[in-house]
């Protein structure tokens, strides 16, 4: 897998939350293996993934939504330098805004923004996603506060709350077909929607 080692250095020293290389591989994998052409990434951050699906993979679009303004012109001049302005679309918005208002459907949605609000994006993520395509969800773990390998501290309490609240959805509900990776990265959990 190519990837850009500079943007990954500046995400490390200036504390941008990056998405792990085996996490990015096996998205990358995924979207070729299933064909996944239009792509949703919740979380842009600087574009370190966006930038690194859309060198090592067949798709044919990425949407990526970011509320930080910094970020996202960050992201925004990292995207030009990769010549990658026709592939994807920066936005700088509230993901919950983009998701409530948003006319187009995706094959892929990675999940990678605010980790207390997975479960309440869900309906409308699941919306916006085509039949048999596919809900790929980054920090599942949370760094062991998820699984229970480490206590939750007092400030995280919520998040952790919203994500055993969206893995119990995504691993209960009759529409949906979810796998947990709980090895890989900071645990990763793909749900297809399907057709029934
Ligand atoms: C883990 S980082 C994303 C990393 C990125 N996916 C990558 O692979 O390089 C999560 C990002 O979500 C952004 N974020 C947090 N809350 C958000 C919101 N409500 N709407 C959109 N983005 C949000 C944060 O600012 C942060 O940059």
């Amino acid at each position: 897998m190519k990837i850009d080692n500079d943007i990954k250095s500046y995400g490390n020293t200036h504390n941008v939350p990056i998405t792990l290389d085996d996490t990015l591989c096996f998205l990358c994998k995924t979207i070729d293996s299933e064909q996944s052409k239009q792509i949703l990434e919740i979380g842009t951050a600087i574009g370190y993934g966006a930038i690194t699906i859309a060198t090592n993979t067949d798709c044919e679009h990425i949407d990526t939504v970011e509320v930080d303004i910094d970020r996202y012109n960050i992201a925004k001049e990292n995207v030009l330098n990769h010549n990658l302005n026709d592939k994807i679309m920066l936005y700088n918005q509230d993901a919950l805004d983009y998701i409530k208002n948003c006319k187009k459907t995706y094959d892929l949605i990675y999940l990678d923004g605010p980790k207390g609000q997975y479960i309440n994006y869900l309906p409308y993520l699941l919306k916006l996603l085509k039949t048999n395509g596919i809900i790929v969800a980054d920090n599942l773990n949370f760094h062991g506060m998820v699984t229970g390998d480490i206590p939750i501290s007092r400030g995280c309490r919520a998040m952790i709350k919203g994500l055993k609240a969206y893995i119990e959805t995504v691993t209960t509900d009759s529409s949906l077909d979810t796998i947990i990776h709980k090895n890989l990265g900071d645990g990763v959990g793909v749900t297809r929607k399907i057709n029934q």
